[in-house]
């Protein structure tokens, strides 16, 4: 039988494999935002100055819609990195989620690692992490560990299948979400890692009472290729396996129920934020582009990186004549490609999208 201890011994050699190989198999699938495309307008009405970046989350004013995504905590190692990642988002008054705290809630030592990210950004949206499979108890004391503005749960079906420690049994997930999502007091997140949330998947959602999705698709960071990697596998069997995130991202924005999308999966550049905001995401979430940054550059970096994200953001805007982010959200958009076909094939016409 596995112990608790051991149990938690392989959690922590496990975050620090995904710390080490978060890159591995990045790039096998697109995300699928080089056939979608703004439309440039070539006599804007208004000031850069005058383009207003900022959107109400949660409760509270973000500068930007960006999210730094949920990775890490639990390790030593990642007490450093997320005090970093909590510094530049409280700098640049973005929102930032911590990683999965079931290590923590099991090792109470491990607690530090997470809290960290609310001392270091008092009055910041910061959202708590743990899976799908979470009791209603877990997701509040992983809440109440970092004064949480929210919650995600995350699903990870694939990577769970390709873990030799992983589950297995997914029947009770759709139960345990509409628990949490009902008996929670802050607003839950259901979240994909990677692989695409299907319309299918956010009606089940919607049916559990969720209201916001982080769609998490393909196309960045790809837990297939790093537990094949880890399990010494051939990667490329599960690596392509998924929505692209342009695409779920489409899916689930036109599925006609009132969701909150936040839009995650490879999205490496302020022009491919500005097509998600634009495809109708509310925020848009880095995490492996995020990472790279701060382990390479450090805080300075990381704020520097955020802040002309920003800048370029305000400029996309400006170019698409839109004012703020409603208005980019507005505005219309080109589906082009293969990722045209695949919505076509799903009986979802991209047509209005580009009509707006
Ligand atoms: C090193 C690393 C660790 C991660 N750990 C978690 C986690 O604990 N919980 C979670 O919900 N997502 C986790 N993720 C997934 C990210 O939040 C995000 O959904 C995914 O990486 C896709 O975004 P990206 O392509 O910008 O990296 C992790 C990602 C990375 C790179």
């Amino acid at each position: 039988m596995v112990t608790s201890s051991e149990h938690n011994n392989e959690r922590f050699r496990r975050k620090l494999d995904h710390l080490r190989l978060y890159r591995e198999g990045w790039g096998a699938q697109s995300n699928a935002f080089d056939e979608v495309y703004l439309v440039h307008q070539a006599l804007p009405e208004f000031d850069l100055k005058d383009v207003d970046l900022s959107v109400r989350w949660l409760g509270k004013t973000l500068a930007a819609p960006f999210i730094i995504n949920a990775m890490t905590g639990g390790t030593p190692a990642s007490l450093e990195i997320n005090r970093i990642l909590a510094r530049a988002a409280a700098r640049t008054g973005v929102a930032m989620a911590v990683g999965s705290q079931h290590i923590a809630l099991e090792a109470p030592k491990c607690r530090e690692t997470f809290s960290i990210v609310r001392r270091e950004n008092p009055g910041g949206v910061i959202l708590a992490n743990v899976s799908a499979a979470a009791s209603l108890d877990e997701a509040f004391r992983a809440v109440e560990m970092i004064d949480a503005d929210g919650l995600q749960l995350h699903l990870n079906v694939v990577q769970e299948l390709l873990m030799p420690e992983g589950d297995r049994d997914f029947s009770h997930y759709r139960q345990r979400i509409r628990e949490v999502a009902s008996g929670l007091s802050v607003p839950v997140i259901v979240k994909e890692v990677g692989n695409g949330l299907s319309r299918e998947a956010a009606v089940a959602l919607y049916g559990c009472g969720v209201r916001r999705l982080d769609i998490g698709g393909g196309g960045g960071t790809n837990f297939a290729a790093i537990e094949s990697r880890r399990a010494g596998r051939d990667k490329s069997l599960y690596s392509c396996w998924g929505l692209p995130t342009a695409i779920s991202l489409i899916e689930v924005a036109t599925s006609g129920l009132p969701l909150e999308i936040t839009a995650t999966g490879g999205i490496e550049s302020p022009l491919e934020a500005a097509k998600a905001l634009a495809l109708g995401a509310s925020l848009v979430g880095v995490a492996g582009y995020f990472l790279k940054v701060c382990l390479e550059e450090g805080e300075e970096g990381l704020v520097a990186e955020i802040e002309r994200w920003k800048e370029d953001l305000r400029n996309f805007c400006l170019m698409c004549g839109a004012r703020n982010i409603q208005e980019l959200k507005d505005g219309p958009v080109i589906v082009t490609g293969r990722a045209r076909e695949w919505l076509e094939a799903r009986g979802i016409d991209p047509a209005p999208l580009a009509r707006r």
